[in-house]
């Protein structure tokens, strides 16, 4: 069975914000505004910085986005409505997201749905009894190299089993720490993640590795084998003009760098410590752990 957490059978919306909840959006939604030409192209993150409120799309929230910027409720809904990252009921603490397009599929993606649908009880866009859990099927996460994959609030738990998925499940049910197999270190709620949805970053987008080992095998291969992309036919560099060999070589003399490749050393999967958190004792720590974690 499935429940609308937060809510109960008969229970109006509420139609408004309280005037503090309210002065603390508008804040938010003043710096969400700021960084667009028009205002109603702020709309995307405006609704999920109402879901970070609200756990979904609420009626308030609609009222709320409109408001602010000038535009319907009924063209606020259409948006909400178009996107399934948009909730339209209260959705739980973790998403669990299955990912049941082809390549998952056929490694073992629709075993896991059925799986995790029958121990739950629920079907794809329903919430547990407890509010914990809200199981969707989910399209591919352009992470076919390490299907079949869950992502528990957009974090990737990588080729995974009926078994390891009930685990898993299990572990955010009784409230315990996972730690995804790439990205962030850690799982942080619904409400949270639609916050950095929303545009305000929570300082963990650089935990952990961003291109695992499968991912970077073709960009090793070539590089072992000094292998390189043929140029397309009529598309050979052409002689480099005097003057930007002469801007090029000043360039390299003076040491600024160049923009870096993909796959090169700047890519994300061997990006160096770049702010205070990356090198902080504490990170340390937690990257520590969750490495531990993920070899165990
Ligand atoms: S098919 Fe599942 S990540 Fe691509």
């Amino acid at each position: 069975m499935s429940v609308e957490a937060g809510r109960t059978p008969g229970q109006t919306h509420r139609t408004a914000y309280d005037e503090q909840t309210h002065a603390r959006l508008a804040a938010d939604a003043a710096q969400i505004i700021a960084r667009y030409p028009q205002e109603r192209s702020a709309l995307l993150p405006m609704l999920h910085l109402v879901q970070s409120e609200d756990g979904y799309v609420s009626p308030r929230g609609i009222a709320f986005c409109a408001a602010t910027l000038g535009i319907s409720t009924a063209e606020v809904s259409a948006v909400a409505t178009f996107y399934t990252q948009y909730k339209r009921h209260p959705n739980g603490e973790y998403t669990v997201g299955v990912c049941t397009n082809t390549l998952c599929a056929i490694m073992g993606g629709d075993a896991i749905w059925e799986h995790l649908s029958d121990e739950l009880g629920i079907g794809h866009d329903e919430t547990t009894d407890d509010g914990a859990i809200t199981l969707e099927r989910i399209e591919c996460n352009a992470a076919c190299d390490y299907a079949p994959v869950v992502m528990v609030n957009w974090e990737f738990f990588d080729n995974q089993t009926p078994e390891s998925a009930d685990e898993l499940v299990g572990k955010l049910r009784a409230g315990e720490p996972v730690a995804p197999t790439r990205g962030a270190d850690s799982v942080c709620s619904f409400k949270q993640m639609s916050r950095v949805l929303a545009g305000f970053p929570d300082g963990r987008a650089d935990e952990g590795v961003g291109a695992g080992g499968p991912t970077v095998r073709g960009t090793v291969l070539a590089r072992e084998n000094g292998w390189e992309a043929p140029a397309f036919p009529g598309d050979e560099p052409a002689e480099e003009p005097v003057e930007t060999k002469t801007a090029s070589s000043s360039a390299a003399a003076s040491g600024a760098t160049a923009t870096p490749k993909a796959g090169d050393e700047q890519s994300s999967a061997e990006r160096p410590a770049a702010t205070a958190a990356d090198s902080s004792a504490a990170q340390q720590e937690n990257k520590q752990a969750s490495d531990e974690a993920k070899e165990s």
